[in-house]
């Protein structure tokens, strides 16, 4: 009996950015600080980069079929406006690369329950009533784990709340090389880097920034106009003190260490020169100076989102290029993956 065709089996990976977001609903600057303003500047630093929109992951929770569409678009422009060109990134939507789901599902193969059961994600939004959640949301981890190795991606930037989906992907691929005895998944890399890994909600210090969050104050959309973001940082919780001269004076302060974070991430500085620029300022001071930076960075942002939605065909046009592109090279990768499994491919 003959073995199966010989696979390849790379021993060094060059390095290769992939990241994901659900086109789940209107994006925050918690999505811009800790994900797309990075994800355009990793496209920058000209390591190839390839990011998704993913909307199979956005259905784990219901998604009217119409929002959907519109989200995704405006996922799309978000990116785009974010600095993400789709010239020199491939920008697409997930469902279209069908590598996707039938890596997902061997991975689903490979990941053990035991595993899955510590995702804090599927507790967080499963809630009190599990019975009722979706398997798609159960299996999560395995289809994003799929998203990366389908391009054996190294390296993903993310906000720190993806962190131990990530550690999953790395025990994933360690799990699958090691079972059949390959060296075929990269050990992929998080980079959960700045200074607005989590970007924390206005009304409450403790809690993430997020679309999800019932208080629209809670959070800046990048949908907001520059009277709504000047507003709501306006009235963004805070303390009565003056800021510290020293990061460790902000301590135990959640809603001034956020803000404090959110204008180093703004203005391309760390948390500690943002303290020593502010040292002994009141936020009735830093307050307006903070919502003026914020205008000043997302109010183009905004601007170029609208107007790029203004052509949803042009919007889907470039996602169907990117998602040939990604096409191309997830591929032959997923056809090596079935040889590797075992699987007869005779079609070809
Ligand atoms: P999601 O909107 O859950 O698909 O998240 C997309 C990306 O944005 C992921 O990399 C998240 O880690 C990141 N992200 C979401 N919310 C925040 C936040 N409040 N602070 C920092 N990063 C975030
Ligand atoms: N789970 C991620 C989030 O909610 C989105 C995501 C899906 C992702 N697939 C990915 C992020 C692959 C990075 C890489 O934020």
């Amino acid at each position: 009996m003959s073995e199966p065709s010989a696979v390849q089996t790379p021993q060094a990976f060059s390095p290769r950015i992939f990241s994901g977001i659900q086109p789940s609903g209107g994006l925050t600057l918690g999505n811009y600080l800790g994900a797309l303003k990075r994800f355009a500047e990793k496209q920058d630093e000209g390591t190839q980069t390839i990011y998704c929109l993913v909307d199979m992951h956005a259905i784990t929770v219901w998604q009217d079929p119409a929002k959907l569409r519109q989200q995704t678009r405006e996922g799309a422009a978000a990116f785009i406006a974010s600095g993400v060109d789709p010239a020199r990134s491939i920008l697409f939507n997930q469902s279209q690369v069908s590598a996707h789901a039938e890596l997902a599902w061997i991975f689903n193969c490979v990941a053990r329950l035991g595993w899955m059961n510590r995702m804090t994600q599927f507790k967080d939004k499963a809630g009190k009533n599990a019975e009722a959640a979706s398997l798609g949301l159960y299996a999560y981890p395995a289809l994003m784990a799929a998203d990366i190795m389908a391009y054996h991606a190294t390296h993903v930037p993310v906000g720190e709340d993806q962190k131990q989906h990530l550690e999953l992907t790395r025990d994933i691929a360690i799990k699958f090389n090691h079972d059949y005895g390959v060296e075929f998944f990269p050990i992929v890399e998080p980079m959960i880097e700045g200074a607005a890994t989590r970007v924390m909600s206005l009304r409450d210090g403790t809690k993430k920034m997020s679309k999800s969050d019932p208080s629209d104050q809670s959070r800046i959309n990048l949908t907001d106009d520059a009277d709504a973001i000047a507003t709501k940082i306006r009235k963004a919780k805070t303390d009565a003190e003056p800021l510290p001269d020293t990061l460790d004076g902000l301590k135990d302060r959640p809603e001034a260490r956020n803000l404090v974070n959110i204008y180093a991430a703004l203005a391309g500085m760390s948390a500690a020169e943002v303290i020593v620029e502010n040292a002994g300022s009141l936020f009735g001071t830093f307050k307006p100076k903070l919502a003026e930076l914020a205008v000043s960075v997302m109010a183009p942002i905004t601007t170029e989102m609208n107007r790029l939605m203004q052509d949803p065909a042009e919007i889907d046009r470039i996602l169907g290029a990117g998602a040939d592109r990604a096409e191309a090279i997830a591929r032959p990768i997923l056809d090596q993956v079935y040889d590797i499994t075992g699987m007869i491919r005779s079609r070809r």
